[in-house]
């Protein structure tokens, strides 16, 4: 390997909310922080790198995003996805939770009703109901062991008010990459319906197993129609505190409402060294994201063999995609608080609480895997500990 992702960094100093928050959440530092989507490893050197050598710079005024950063992600989505996009398809947006919430502004009115499919990023929940609108829930559901979308469920839950759907593909935080088949069967009654797509694709470059991934809007025309594809960098590479990102949009209507909201909230001026970094990451971080997608299996087969040769009380997800894993713990029969105050204060590993994801979620955790195998050696191994001493 040419990278070093057994490699410990410090972020003590760093004021990183996945670090910084341990005392105030679990009441000590002695946590291994294993919850938000942000990983424990060196972004790649090519896009550090960049950066510095813009930092050198010392002018950090207004930028435009240049010819380079254009061609950078149209060529990404070439090579990774085999989708043709065009460079006025792409729209700024300095994140992809503003992002959704500028798309819900741009293709709803206030009272309409707005989809998401539980358990979902919690964000979702939120780019409804702070913009006025009305959230209907269409949860996933279980199908031989594996979560799938209820097209049925969808099909009654729209109403003529039911104005847009928001889908996390690859879905966080249940693992799934969508199939192709699975997108059609949504396109189709999203589209006969009068339904916008606002899909976020933040996850889409790591696929760990199953299907590679199928951008929505490259299904069909039809599909690029209605599809407002959020995407970015940001995890892949994890430089999401560069705060950048991407809406692609091919429909012109749509794409003008985008704009419109963007700039209405006064938001109009790209990040510097979110700039520099996306065109690194894109043009030369692909040798890193490759081995760091071996890395990440292996510590998913750390965790799985984990699970099956010594807690036999959690089940795990399949992880398809994403770098997070889904974990039923209810055959500890622990109620939710319980359960979150015996994984911080006696096992001493902070996960996501499932309930944070909504309905679906309870008594489940979301264990983030992007960091050094020995973190989730030593995560499993005070989990073991703290279930045995229960036993
Ligand atoms: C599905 C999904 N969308 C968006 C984000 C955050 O994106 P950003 O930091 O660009 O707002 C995350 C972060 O975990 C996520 O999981």
């Amino acid at each position: 390997m040419k990278y070093d992702f057994d490699a410990i960094y410090d972020r003590g100093n760093t004021d990183s909310l996945k670090w910084r928050l341990r005392a105030e959440h679990c009441g000590s530092e002695d946590v291994i922080p294993l919850w938000v989507a942000d990983m424990d490893f060196a972004c790649p050197p090519e896009v550090a790198e960049a950066v510095q050598a813009r930092a050198a710079h010392p002018i950090y005024g207004y930028p435009l995003r240049s010819e380079g950063y254009y061609r950078s992600v149209i060529g990404w989505m070439r090579r990774r996805n085999g989708w043709e996009i065009e460079k006025e398809w792409i729209c700024y947006t300095p994140g992809i939770v503003p992002g959704m919430n500028f798309a819900v502004q741009a293709c709803t009115s206030p009272g309409d009703k707005v989809v998401i499919q539980p358990p979902v990023y919690h964000p979702f929940t939120s780019a409804a109901l702070n913009n006025g609108r009305q959230l209907v829930e269409n949860p996933l559901v279980i199908e031989n062991g594996r979560y799938v979308m209820d097209f049925a469920g969808l099909e009654r839950v729209i109403d003529d008010r039911t104005k847009a759907i928001i889908l996390s593909s690859p879905h966080n935080p249940v693992g799934r990459v969508w199939e192709r088949a699975e997108l059609e069967r949504l396109t189709e009654i999203c589209a006969r319906r009068g339904l916008v797509i606002i899909c976020d694709e933040i996850h889409s470059d790591l696929i760990l197993d199953g299907p590679r991934h199928t951008c929505l809007a490259s299904i069909s025309k039809e599909a690029a129609d209605i599809t407002i594809t959020l995407s970015a960098p940001n995890k892949t590479f994890n430089i999401a505190g560069l705060t950048m990102g991407n809406a692609i949009i091919s429909n012109e209507k749509l794409r003008k409402a985008f704009s419109q909201a963007v700039e209405s909230s006064g938001i109009g001026v790209s990040n510097v060294f979110g700039n520099v970094a996306l065109e690194a990451a894109y043009d030369r971080g692909e040798p890193w994201l490759e081995e760091m997608l071996e890395y990440l299996r292996g510590n998913y087969r750390l965790l799985a063999e984990a699970i099956a040769a010594k807690l036999p009380e959690l089940k795990l997800c399949p992880l398809e995609g994403t770098y997070l894993a889904w974990i039923d713990f209810r055959a500890l029969g622990m109620d939710d608080a319980e359960l979150a105050r015996f994984l911080t204060r006696d096992a001493k590993v902070w996960l996501d609480e499932g309930t944070k994801f909504g309905n679906g979620g309870s008594g489940f955790m979301r264990m983030n895997l992007a960091c050094p195998r020995a973190y989730i050696a030593e995560a499993l191994d005070r989990i073991e500990k703290a279930i045995a001493a229960r036993r």
